[in-house]
């Protein structure tokens, strides 16, 4: 009775010391990870691509303002340095955004667009009548529509390329709210506008008195209707301003 419970004992051991090698070899085999590690893993895809507020690589040109986080190599930068240029742009019906988004392509530019807090809807732009928001705010010169978002590491860029369209001879004040709001200091700003016949009225000198701290430079017109095929003058304009 003695041997037959001793070789009981021992089958049972054997048996339980089997099962518990199955299990932990289903355990290596499922692949967990410690808890900390997937914490960790799940941190660093948060972040990734994280673009919130501000700038956007220019090869991923953005409808929203977006940002670039300091950790990631800007996608304008193939070799993952810091991109120098910087396009900026308001656009509310699509001409100047054309045009800032070739030039963003042809100079590797991130690109950020100034967007309104408060949006402009067509009846804001009719300027046939002066009562309606965007004439209201141009007869204003103290009217500093607001912006959403902002540019982070902006002393970043050495030049910024701003794009705006000329609203009654002038940048639209929202402009001006973007030029109080940054520091421009040792900068350069190339200066374009997208109009319906009107030119560059005299802008560059408005953003030279603005900015005194910066260089600008002569700046680009281009018609609204011939905002979609602007290469050419970009590229002639970037040739005479030594940016190409
Ligand atoms: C309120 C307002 C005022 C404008 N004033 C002028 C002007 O003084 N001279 C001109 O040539 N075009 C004027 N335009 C036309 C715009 O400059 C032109 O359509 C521009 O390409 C629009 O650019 P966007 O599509 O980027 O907003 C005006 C447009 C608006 C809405």
């Amino acid at each position: 009775m003695k041997k037959l419970f001793t070789v009981f004992v021992t089958l049972a051991l054997v048996l339980g010391l089997a099962a518990c090698g199955s299990g932990k070899e289903e355990e290596d085999l499922s692949g967990s990870v410690p808890p900390e590690a997937s914490v960790q893993a799940a941190e660093e895809k948060s972040t990734e691509g994280e673009n919130t507020e501000g700038t956007q690589p220019s090869s991923d040109v953005q409808e929203e303002n977006g940002l670039e986080t300091d950790e990631e190599p800007s996608l304008g930068d193939p070799e993952g340095g810091e991109v120098k240029a910087l396009v900026v742009y308001f656009s509310a019906t699509g001409n100047t955004k054309a045009v800032a988004q070739t030039l963003a392509g042809l100079q590797e530019a991130d690109i950020y667009e100034i967007v309104p807090q408060e949006p402009y809807s067509e009846e804001d732009l009719n300027y046939s009548d002066s009562t309606t928001r965007a004439t209201a705010e141009q007869n204003d010169p103290d009217a500093r529509p607001a912006i959403q978002g902002g540019i982070t590491n902006f002393e970043q860029y050495e030049i910024v390329y701003v794009g705006y369209p000329i609203w009654w001879g002038d940048m639209p004040r929202i402009l001006y709210t973007f030029f109080d709001t940054y520091d421009f200091s040792g900068k350069t700003i190339a200066p374009f506008c997208t109009s319906g016949g009107s030119g560059l009225s005299g802008t560059p000198g408005t953003i030279a008195e603005l900015e005194s701290g910066a260089t600008v430079l002569e700046g680009l017109a281009v018609s609204g209707s011939g905002a979609d095929s602007a290469q050419s003058s970009v590229e002639k304009w970037l040739g005479d301003i030594g940016q190409d």
